[in-house]
């Protein structure tokens, strides 16, 4: 199916149960068999196994040992997790994850074919186990530089600086690739809003620390492992740039007094245990 065939049909599932949540969704997904006639679906947190009922989960549950995504965890700090799971190695898990992401997602053609993919799982952690608040999944080989396919934060864990966790360790496992990147286009509405947010706290930071005078836009992408156009963009959209005697030039009284919103929840490098697949 392309994404805009998906677009145009109206959402089938209402409610998807989830962990501790119930959540409504808001877009169709193309659930398998008669499983996108029902209203609400009932997902394992764990394994992603989706059933049509609270018993068969309950059944479920009882029965899977399952307490963390599959695949090894890259990232640890406090309680919060990082997973990679290889899409052709946990194809039924990935697909279960696409369908989830497809009830928040309505713009996007998404891949069922998950094989190409890696999926980065975030979890946070207790003494029941890791729980899934998110993900991004990236190409194993992207052509147009992408480091991110597709992301999202499970709506019950949005607005709370999750996403701008996400962006960002997407951006220094590129950086541990020595690869500029930039997500996937087209982005969402929301997706446009956290990736500006990032952007812009990553580069008014970089420009009120360094001796900024002196970078150029190329230096930029090479410290952030953002693409140019990125760069660019996001400093035209906070009215940095300014023309003078035939030249751009950063405003830097500008940056100074610029109010940014917060740094999300933090993530710190350190912790990622991770080396390139080459
Ligand atoms: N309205 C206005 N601003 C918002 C909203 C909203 N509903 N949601 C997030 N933002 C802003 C935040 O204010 C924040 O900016 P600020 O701190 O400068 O004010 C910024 O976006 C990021 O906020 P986070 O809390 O870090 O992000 P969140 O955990 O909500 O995740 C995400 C953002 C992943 C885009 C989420 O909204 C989501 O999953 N949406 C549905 C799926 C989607 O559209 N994914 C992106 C598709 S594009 C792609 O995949 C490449
Ligand atoms: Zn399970």
């Amino acid at each position: 199916h392309s994404g805009h065939e998906e677009a145009s049909k109206v959402k089938n599932i209402q409610t998807i149960v989830i962990g501790a949540w119930s959540v409504d969704t808001w877009y169709y997904s193309p659930f398998p068999g008669d499983y996108g006639n029902y209203h609400t679906l009932y997902f394992c947190e764990f394994c992603l196994k989706f059933v049509r009922s609270t018993d068969a989960l309950q059944r479920h549950c009882n029965r899977c040992v399952l307490r963390h995504p599959p695949g090894i965890e890259i990232y640890r700090k406090g309680n919060i997790s990082m997973f990679e799971v290889d899409g052709a190695t946990n194809r039924i898990y990935c697909q279960n994850l696409c369908y989830i992401a497809k009830l928040f997602l309505d713009h996007k053609t998404l891949y069922y074919d998950v094989d190409p993919f890696w999926f980065y799982i975030m979890c946070e952690v207790d003494d029941r186990g890791a729980h899934i608040v998110g993900y991004f999944s990236k190409e194993k080989y992207s052509e147009e530089d992408y480091n991110v396919a597709c992301i999202l934060t499970l709506p019950p864990y949005q607005r709370k600086g999750y996403g701008k966790f996400l962006i960002t360790f997407s951006y220094e496992l590129s950086k541990l690739e020595n690869l500029v990147g930039s997500p996937e286009k087209p982005l969402s509405d929301l997706g446009l809003l956290g990736y500006r947010s990032y952007w812009s706290l990553v580069l008014v930071d970089l420009l009120r620390n360094e001796d900024s005078s002196a970078l150029s836009i190329y230096e930029i992408s090479e410290k952030t492992m953002m693409k140019t156009e990125d760069i660019i963009g996001t400093l035209q959209a906070l009215n940095l740039i300014q023309y003078y005697e035939g030249q751009h030039i950063i405003d830097m009284r500008r940056v100074k007094n610029l109010k940014m919103g917060s740094k999300g929840l933090p993530c710190d490098p350190d912790c990622i245990k991770w080396t390139p697949h080459s």
